[in-house]
């Protein structure tokens, strides 16, 4: 008997049908992959599983029980553990208690049990190989901790089945590979994951069975090894999918920004001269620098020493508006921290860096803002119902296209996009690489941090690799690949000091 099966699954939002009898079935001891372009409905059945959200039709039947409604408390105590796309952690709590919110452990007369709480803590951030004090509060934690505190929440109340819903979208290669290596002692003892994942080669190295959804159907399921990232990609988008390059050389000349011993929280003395129009990829180990150097250039974190021009004229650090004011925008890694205003819809979420820019101005008019908004939503095909929708409504990758268009709402010269295709599908992604491009031959220059070499394969001219806050080397195009990259970004290759810029 599987130790999962779903049928005929269907679920509406205020009429609109987002699952309609879908299936999905699980065995004991094995890696189930979810996939779907954005909005298939993927998270919402995991929702629906876990009792965050009730099915209207369908049946369930986990470990023999038949489960007509079902409470999150519920889910949790038949053996369900849940890592969710979005963090959901207490940022002004520690990291154990974070833990065992509501599974304290007690000594004598319900005193709690710090020391045997931390010391559990600590053995299993050990095994996952994360560098996280169990007694910090999350709000010090950097997003990659965060995440993997996440995990670590679902992992230590064995369960039988653990849902992962994009789990490594900040995490680093080494991270990831502790993760999997857990993941794979865990399904030795029998327990299943659902893993959901836009991460073609992460779900061809861990998955056993897949199963597609495409716009709230059911597609297909299978053996990840009778099967291909092509033929699953095609299943996904509903045709048959081959991957275009998108680079194209181009005549690059004036520079628009340099930075000449730039310091601040995380990086030192970078000097960096970019060209207008040219697209550059920052990578590097987590911690390495490239997304601090980001947000030092946009003035969101502390800077110490050195400076920076855009376009021939001196900025002040440690401003946003005046990053801001000199057209410089910046889309942040980690929507949920960085971008969602949850309570405001889509147009709000989408306007708020342009009001920021416009505030003097007196008026505003939502005729105009909404054709806007109908602009960006057909050239990043975001999935949405209209402008009055809640942000929080939307799926993941949805969410992340709207944040996209509110820096490009703002009409910068120099984009700044850290991890801008966190949980974006293939297909989409592809699309935003062609928009990159396209907005890069309009003069835009574009600054792209990702651990993803061959998302930077695909569009930059030259790749930044940061080693322990600076940039040790920078590659041409045509000498970006993976070996070379990991190469620098460990310092592999000599020691990073000597190494010339
Ligand atoms: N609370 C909600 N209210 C209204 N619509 C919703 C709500 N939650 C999800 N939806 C809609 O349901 C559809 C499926 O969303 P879901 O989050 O399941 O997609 P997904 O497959 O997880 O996508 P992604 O890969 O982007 O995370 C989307 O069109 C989304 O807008
Ligand atoms: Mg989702």
């Amino acid at each position: 008997m599987s130790l999962l099966s779903m049928e005929g699954i269907c679920k509406s939002f205020y009429g609109v049908p987002v699952l309609k009898n879908v299936n999905l079935t699980l065995e004991k001891g094995e890696v189930h992959a979810l996939l779907g372009e954005n909005g298939a409905g993927k998270s919402t059945l995991m929702n629906i599983l876990t009792g965050v959200l009730p099915k209207d039709q369908g049946r369930i039947v986990f470990d023999g029980k038949n489960l007509e409604s079902i409470t999150i408390r519920q889910s949790e105590e038949l053996g369900i553990a849940f890592v969710h796309q979005e963090l959901n952690l207490f940022n002004d709590l520690r990291v154990y208690e974070n833990i065992f919110l509501m599974k304290e452990y007690t000594k004598g007369l319900g005193y709690l049990d710090k020391k045997r709480m931390i010391t559990e803590v600590k053995k299993l951030f050990d095994e996952l190989g994360a560098k996280i004090d169990p007694e910090e509060r999350v709000e010090n934690l950097k997003t990659s901790q965060k995440q993997l505190l996440e995990i670590s929440k679902a992992l230590f109340f064995q369960a039988k089945l653990l849902i992962l819903d994009e789990p490594t979208t900040s995490l680093n290669n080494d991270e990831v590979a502790h993760l999997f290596g857990i993941i794979r002692n865990l399904k030795k003892n029998g327990t299943a994951f659902v893993f959901i994942s836009h991460k073609m080669p992460e779900i061809f190295e861990l998955s056993d069975r897949y199963t597609v959804f495409r716009n709230g159907e059911f597609v297909g399921t299978g053996l990840i090894r009778d099967t291909s990232p092509i033929e699953i990609t095609g299943m996904m988008v509903g045709e048959k999918y081959t991957e275009q390059s998108v680079y194209e050389k181009r005549e690059l000349t004036d520079t628009v920004l340099e930075l000449e011993n730039f310091t601040g929280e995380g990086f030192q003395n970078v000097s960096l001269s970019v060209k207008k129009g040219s697209i550059v990829g920052f990578t590097g180990l987590q911690g390495s620098g490239s997304s601090e150097l980001m947000q030092g250039i946009f003035g969101s974190i502390p800077v110490y020493g050195g400076q920076m021009k855009v376009m021939g004229r001196k900025v002040a650090n440690n401003r946003i508006h005046l990053a801001m004011k000199s057209k410089v925008a910046m889309l942040a890694a980690n929507r949920k921290e960085n971008s969602v205003i949850p309570d405001m819809d889509l147009l709000e979420n989408m306007y708020l860096s342009e009001h920021t820019l416009s505030a003097l101005k007196p008026v505003i008019s939502v005729k105009k803002e909404k054709e806007r908004f109908e602009k960006y939503r057909k050239m990043l095909s975001i999935k949405a119902n209209g402008s009055s929708d809640r942000i929080t409504s939307l799926s993941g990758g949805n969410q992340q296209k709207v944040f996209l268009a509110r820096w490009l709402n703002t009409d910068a010269e120099i984009l700044l996009l850290d991890n801008p295709t966190q949980g974006i599908d293939v297909g989409a992604k592809a699309e935003i690489y062609r928009l990159i491009l396209e907005l890069a031959k309009t003069g835009k220059t574009i600054l792209i941090n990702t651990l993803e070499i061959p998302e930077i394969q695909k569009v930059a001219d030259t790749c930044a690799v940061f080693y322990n806050g600076n940039i040790v080397k920078i590659l041409e195009h045509d000498e970006i690949d993976e070996v070379t990259v990991m190469l620098y970004s460990t310092n592999a290759a000599g020691d990073a000091a000597t190494v010339a810029v």
